[in-house]
């Protein structure tokens, strides 16, 4: 892989997967996408991974997708060359994917960490959606994903103006979990992703993914979809241990079974 670079044995469990093209802050071509989807895939194969982290560098988690690769793109090709389905690919990870965002996380660098399941932020993160300075609009689901998160006000404003927000406006609408101090924004995303990770992952997938489902549903649906996915969790023996373990006042040792 030239654009991305995975360390999986960062901590246990955790794995961390840096998008690698310092030179373009980061830029999401088409290739880095298509590696970072082989990456993730892999990850969420392999039984080792319970949680996994993206990020860029300090001076940028991305600044977009490639303008200069799209520059002279038609309709039709842009079309054709379909790099969405890649995207899609991506939103299909069961295991939970923190961002750990620093500098710029700028259009499809913001639908990216938007994608991701947690935002942890540096101080120095800036968010925003500026494709309407270059004459189009967000594609990678800026325009759903930013209006649920931050409400239809501020995301109509930071749409149509393209203005960036710092990490702290940023978390007080609510788009990050958490800011920090440069030096510890990825510290902090290994600590939440540890956290995760001593939970059952049969648990932590189902309860990820009945998350996501209140993006796509109604309300009926979505309670649904969440009652049966809880008793989906009585299937698993991590359920029989966690909730003995509660009775007996130990430590949960959850085996992902
Ligand atoms: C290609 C990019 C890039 C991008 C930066 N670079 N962003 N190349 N695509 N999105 C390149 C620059 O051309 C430059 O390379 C190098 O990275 C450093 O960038 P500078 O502009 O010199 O840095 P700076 O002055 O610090 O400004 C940083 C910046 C600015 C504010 C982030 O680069 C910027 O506005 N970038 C574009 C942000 C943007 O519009 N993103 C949305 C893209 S559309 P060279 O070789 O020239 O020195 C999009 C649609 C998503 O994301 C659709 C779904 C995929």
């Amino acid at each position: 892989m030239e654009f991305i670079k995975v360390t999986e044995q960062h901590e246990p469990a955790i794995a961390l997967v840096q998008l690698y093209r310092p030179k373009e802050l980061n830029a999401l071509s088409p290739q880095l996408m298509q590696e970072l989807r082989d990456a993730l895939q892999q990850l969420d194969r392999n039984d080792a991974v319970r949680a996994i982290i993206i990020t860029g560098n300090e001076q940028a988690f991305a600044a977009g997708a490639d303008i200069k690769q799209m520059a002279d793109k038609s309709a039709i090709d842009m079309l054709l060359i379909d790099q969405f389905s890649t995207w899609d690919q991506i939103r299909k990870v069961k295991k939970p994917i923190i961002a750990a965002v620093s500098g710029f996380a700028l259009g499809g660098g913001c639908e990216l960490a938007m994608m991701c399941d947690m935002i942890i932020a540096s101080e120095t993160a800036k968010f925003g959606q500026p494709e309407i300075k270059i004459g189009v609009i967000p594609g990678a689901g800026g325009t759903q994903r930013l209006t649920k998160a931050v409400g239809k006000a501020k995301a109509m404003e930071l749409v149509l103006t393209g203005r960036f927000i710092g990490a702290e406006e940023a978390l007080s609408y609510g788009l990050v979990n958490k800011v920090v101090p440069v030096e510890m924004y990825l510290y902090e995303a290994i600590q939440l992703a540890k956290e995760i990770v001593q939970m059952s992952p049969i648990a932590v997938q189902l309860a990820k993914e009945a998350v996501n489902r209140s993006f796509e549903t109604h309300l009926d649906e979505g309670l649904s979809f969440e009652r049966k996915n809880f008793y989906l969790t009585f299937a698993s023996e991590d359920q029989k241990e966690g909730m003995k373990a509660f009775m007996e006042r130990r430590k949960a040792d959850f085996k992902g079974k």
